[in-house]
């Protein structure tokens, strides 16, 4: 058996109030719609064709690398409608299954059971037990308990109005029956639209079993029309995130504030993690890492016992062992700073090595620089590293020691164990294993008074 997957994204999703297509606004830092695309290509083998209309062109821009066909439905009149576009596409001998792109937390467990269930026999209808089902079409079932129909609420009685049993839209069948009931669909019905739900009824009369299952908990199924339901299902993201995380051996303080924008690809034991972390893109933790309060990062890798303090942001670097990093640190992106390196308080780091042990513990910015091993930048130290056109490097070798104060202005090298007076402004390579400063003498001016105001 083959599968064909098709993705319905054509809806124009007034109520999010926005000139962003619906599927483009984001769950866990990912588009709604590349949510129900990671999902179909978790199925394995399997080709999938997105229906798109509203916005198309910035669908097609922001998404356009996905590998799916792309449909465009021109006039939204119906799910029916919008697969009927894809008719010519659909294998015969293939299982269809049909997911919303605005529905991101479906699960794979969810729809393995469905796509279980279709063959020329056989179709898998995905339904809901809702308390409030206002809105969606109503599971119709006979006395037997099968389901006969879909009704949608338009179009339903005041006793099918009682049904709480609600289609979530998500189904599978085969190919084949799939393209024989499409043909026989119309739109006449409360919103001359051409229902897919109708391919039920359609299904029961050619003797084809309707099997029903449900998702493990409403979110899974949960729509999203408006930004009050986009921030109630990231909550949901987050906290089924958080607690697989937990699962993991990862410590969240409070897991209902964390956040998770992307993955994290791999964690050791004892990972900490306190209140109001952000982690993005891609993660990697080691054994005994703690992250204290507020602290962003993202695209980077924190290896073994190395400690991230408060409010410190952390962006595409490779942290080593033993680190200490922090409160009010900010690494930027190609940083990699070495074991039982000390990064302080008012520190941004950007394109700089940091070799093992080293200390930059205070108001410094060190960009585009090579710091060896047991240095020390003293507080209030800058490279100078950008002469308003080109990018300059700052070479700081082995155990040397640069005094506060001091301005390194790129290209400069400062040798192996040499000093650097504090205050300085060094242009020139200062040599290993001296003390090199540039500094004006001290004077004192004696009897020197302080002027006074004037008196009018
Ligand atoms: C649909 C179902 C309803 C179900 C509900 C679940 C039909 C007729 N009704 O209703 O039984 O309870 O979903 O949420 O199928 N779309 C297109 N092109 C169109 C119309 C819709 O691509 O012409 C897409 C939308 O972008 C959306 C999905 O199909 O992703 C569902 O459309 P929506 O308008 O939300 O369907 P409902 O009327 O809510
Ligand atoms: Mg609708």
């Amino acid at each position: 058996m083959t599968l064909q997957t098709i993705i319905l994204a054509a809806g124009q999703g007034i109520r999010m109030r926005s000139s962003l297509p619906k599927v483009l606004h984001k769950i866990g830092g990912k588009s709604l719609l590349a949510h129900a695309y990671d999902l179909a290509m978790q199925l394995g083998d399997n080709s999938v064709n997105v229906i798109y209309g509203h916005g198309g062109n910035q669908v097609l821009a922001a998404l356009g690398e996905l590998k799916t066909e792309w449909t465009e439905q021109k006039e939204q009149l119906g799910t029916g409608h919008a697969v009927m576009q894809v008719a010519g596409w659909i294998d015969d001998a293939s299982t269809v299954l049909i997911l919303y792109g605005d529905v991101p937390l479906l699960k794979l467990e969810t729809v393995n059971k469905l796509v279980g269930y279709a063959d020329k026999k056989g179709m898998g209808l995905l339904t809901v037990d809702l308390h409030d089902p206002t809105g969606y079409g109503r599971i119709v079932r006979n006395e037997s308990g099968n389901v006969v129909s879909i009704v949608e609420e338009k179009d339903a009685t005041q006793g099918q109005r009682k049904i709480r049993e609600a289609n979530t839209g998500i189904l599978a069948v085969n190919g084949e029956l799939l393209k024989g009931w499409l043909n026989r669909l119309t739109n006449l019905n409360a919103q001359g639209e051409y229902y897919l739900t109708d391919i039920i009824a359609l299904a029961v009369a050619d003797g084809v079993y309707v099997h029903t299952t449900q998702p493990a908990d409403e979110t899974e199924v949960m729509g999203i029309n408006n930004r009050m339901q986009l921030a109630q299902i990231e909550r949901a993201y987050q906290m089924r995130h958080a607690l697989a995380l937990m699962e993991r051996g990862i410590s969240l303080l409070d897991p209902a504030r964390f956040d998770l924008r992307g993955e994290i690809e791999s964690n050791g034991q004892d990972v900490e993690i306190d209140v109001n972390v952000i982690l993005e893109g891609k993660i990697k933790l080691g054994n005994r890492v703690k992250i204290g309060p507020n602290v962003v990062i993202k695209d980077s890798q924190i290896h073994d016992d190395t400690e991230i303090f408060a409010n410190t942001v952390i962006e595409s670097a490779i942290i080593g062992q033993g680190c200490r990093i922090g409160p009010f640190a900010r690494i930027r992106p190609e940083s990699n700073l070495g074991e039982n390196a000390h990064i302080g308080n008012f520190v941004e780091i950007k394109k700089t090595s940091v070799g093992r042990g080293s200390k930059i513990n205070h108001l410094s910015y060190i960009g585009d620089a090579i710091v060896g091993t047991g240095v020390n930048v003293g507080a209030g130290t800058i490279t100078c590293n950008y002469d308003g056109a080109n990018k300059h490097l700052t070479i700081i070798e082995d155990g040397a020691f640069i005094g506060s104060d001091t301005q390194l202005v790129a290209p400069v090298k400062v040798g192996r164990n040499a000093t650097i007076g504090a205050g300085s402004t060094i242009t020139k390579d200062a040599p290993q294993g001296e003390l090199t400063l540039s500094r004006c003498k001290q004077v004192t001016i004696p009897g020197w008074q302080r002027p006074v105001k004037k008196k009018v």
